[in-house]
């Protein structure tokens, strides 16, 4: 076998919580992640050219080293030792670019995934995990997905109970906000407050929804900054239709809102749709490996 396809899906933020700035530049967190079902469409192609590349449907994203799926590829090779193979990556993207849903970190975890199915299982899920550290932050936990605790970096994983049935619906504004520059941001702002994840993980033991919904939260949303109070204006309008709890996810811009009622969820998603281009329904997915 020297092609396959892989599914490559999205990651919200139940919470998100930065503890500190780090040494090395980079922030202590505590997240609680979630996968769900809106993915991109990835087909990955062995071939003895040495080269690699990615082609996908959006012109704007690079096809060389600078995206994400292409180190992926890179990396694995190098921990295989197989320098001399050839990778052709081809990325139908459905996941929106700069929303905060880790789409190309999900794009890069899914070719360690596809990969390691083509070089039948070298590696272990751990040690995918260790190779994904090396690509990006949330990289590590887009290999497996389901629900899971992210500490230090991002990559530091414990898995957590499934999440309980619901419907999410996603909302994300035309602008896009940067990730280093919301981070420095955060550097100079007081946190008034930070998520209860121990309640979060609490209502996850227990499979209570209600709980998880009451306690959304991502610091991010505490910078005061014009593109945040848009995010403001998404949740109260996903409330306005009947979610039980919105929050935005990661550093943005996209929104989302938990919905128990796959109708309303439809609803909320049609009434969203007449005032922002991108707006979607979807399911919490469980662990892939
Ligand atoms: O690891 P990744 O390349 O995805 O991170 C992108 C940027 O986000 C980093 O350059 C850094 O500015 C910021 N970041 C951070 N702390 C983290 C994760 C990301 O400061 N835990």
């Amino acid at each position: 076998m020297e092609e396959t396809n892989e599914k490559a899906y999205a990651k919200l933020n139940i919470s998100l919580d930065v503890l500190g700035k780090r040494p090395d530049g980079y922030h202590d967190m505590v997240m609680v992640m979630q996968s769900v079902s809106l993915h991109d469409e990835l087909r990955i192609k062995l071939n003895d050219s040495g080269e690699l590349s990615a082609m996908s449907d959006l012109h704007f994203i690079p096809n060389d080293e600078r995206n994400l799926a292409v180190r992926a590829a890179r990396q694995f090779l190098d921990a295989a030792g197989d320098e001399g193979r050839g990778v052709e990556i081809s990325i139908k993207k459905r996941i929106p670019v700069g929303a905060g849903m880790a789409g190309g970190s999900a794009d890069a975890a899914a070719v360690l995934r596809a990969m390691n199915r083509l070089y039948g299982g070298r590696f272990s899920t751990g040690e995918l995990e260790e190779i994904a550290a090396g690509i990006g932050s949330d990289v590590a936990f887009c290999v497996a997905g389901g629900t899971a605790l992210a500490q230090g970096r991002g990559e530091l994983l414990s898995r957590l109970p499934d999440m309980p049935g619901c419907h999410f619906v996603i909302c994300k504004p035309t602008f896009s906000i940067s990730t280093p520059e919301l981070f420095r941001s955060i550097d100079s702002t007081p946190l008034r407050h930070h998520p209860d994840t121990a309640g979060i993980l609490e209502s996850l033991d227990r499979g209570e929804l209600e709980g998880i919904c009451r306690r959304l939260y991502n610091v991010f949303e505490d910078i005061s900054d014009r593109r945040i109070k848009t995010v403001g204006e998404i949740k109260s309008r996903l409330l306005d239709c009947g979610a039980a709890g919105a929050v935005m996810t990661g550093t943005g811009s996209a929104v989302f809102g938990i919905f128990t009622d796959e109708t309303m969820a439809q609803k909320a998603q049609s009434a969203l749709l007449r005032e922002y281009r991108f707006c979607c329904t979807a399911k919490p997915i469980k662990p892939l490996v």
